[in-house]
């Protein structure tokens, strides 16, 4: 049995995947609209990744026989109005999302769950990976985002991303 603390913020997490999936729709949604089918493409991408990641946090809870609550997702609510505004908020989103894996893990590690940091640790260093990514994706924007030919490219660049299945397995 896991301590009910940890459930606890293991079943906000789900939401809170759930969430980061439908804001990273909304970006696809933007940038759809603008006809920039590859940054469309690489954020409906984040947004398989991001249920992917809702999915393993319900299946190990499931698999500790806990039971999962399903809340209400929230509305995306970030301005956008430049190329640049999404990209921002997509770092600050993941860097919120750090912080809260980081706030698991202490909880489960003030309780010895070994078992549940152990499944964290992939999180951990996978969302390293996204905010290396949300970071360089900032630079080259402000690189190349400015001139359109620089802006064709890197939205067929981004065209190129495929989805990829995640490497934890539970
Ligand atoms: Fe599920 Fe982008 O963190």
């Amino acid at each position: 049995m896991l301590d009910k603390k940890v459930v606890e913020l293991l079943n906000d997490q789900v939401n809170k995947e759930f969430f980061s999936a439908y804001l990273y729709l909304d970006f696809a949604n933007f940038f759809e609209a603008k006809g920039l089918e590859g940054f469309a493409n690489w954020y409906k991408i984040q947004a398989q990744e991001e249920r992917d990641h809702a999915m393993l946090f319900y299946q190990y809870l499931h698999n500790n026989n806990e039971q999962v609550v399903l809340e209400a997702i929230g509305k995306p609510d970030v301005h956008m109005e430049t190329l640049m505004d999404p990209l921002k908020a997509a770092l600050e989103h993941e860097e919120y999302v750090t912080d809260s894996i980081h706030k698991i893990y202490a909880a489960a590690q003030q309780v010895h769950d070994f078992r549940t940091t152990q499944f964290l640790d992939w999180f951990v260093k996978e969302q390293g990976e996204e905010e290396t990514n949300a970071n360089n994706l900032i630079t080259k924007m402000e690189l190349f985002g400015s001139d359109s030919k620089g802006l064709y490219m890197l939205d067929n660049e981004l065209k190129a991303r495929v989805h990829v299945a995640p490497s934890l397995v539970l």
